[in-house]
């Protein structure tokens, strides 16, 4: 059974059952591994996307739940070549060891900062509380969403009045 979904901006049929995870359907059926298989239980954030802004869980979040919304993976925040804010700040801030958990941490902090771009630690640290990383990096992490806040405030000034 197909459905449509909207990701990173592009309308694009996937053929799959509707309870297929939407983690599945990004990586099996279009080829976006940015979101990754961590858990498949919904404990570690491996997998988070934004769907409407807000970050979501894919490997629980069924295809058939999706609707209209808009899906975005970390593919969707830059390229090698022009690095979205986040991205470029995980880069500057070599926040990653083995990299796995690095895709869903850039959708959690997009997710973050799109909804408050000057947040406290200890936002950060709710926010984050389903974003596990395995190698340890928590505190270049901390440093790098600090950052990122910074890089997305330049590129998103408050309009005055
Ligand atoms: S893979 Fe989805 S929360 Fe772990
Ligand atoms: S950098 Fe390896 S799991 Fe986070």
């Amino acid at each position: 059974m197909a459905t449509t979904l909207k990701v990173n901006g592009a309308e694009t049929r996937v053929d799959a059952a509707p309870e297929t995870p939407l983690l599945y359907a990004l990586r099996d059926d279009l080829g976006l591994n940015g979101p990754k298989y961590g858990c498949g239980l919904g404990q570690c954030g491996a997998c988070t996307v934004l769907v409407d802004g807000r970050a979501v869980l894919s490997c629980v979040t069924p295809i058939s739940v999706i609707g209209s919304r808009a899906v975005e993976t970390v593919e969707g925040l830059g390229t090698a070549e022009a690095p979205g804010p986040v991205q470029r700040a995980f880069i500057e801030l070599q926040a990653m060891q083995c990299g796995y958990c690095i895709p869903g941490m850039m959708m959690r902090t997009e997710a973050l900062l799109r909804d408050n771009p000057d947040p406290q630690d200890h936002e950060i640290r709710a926010a984050f509380q389903t974003n596990l990383c395995r190698c340890g990096t928590h505190m270049r992490i901390m440093k790098a969403i600090r950052r990122a806040a910074e890089l997305y405030r330049d590129a998103n000034p408050v309009q005055e009045g």
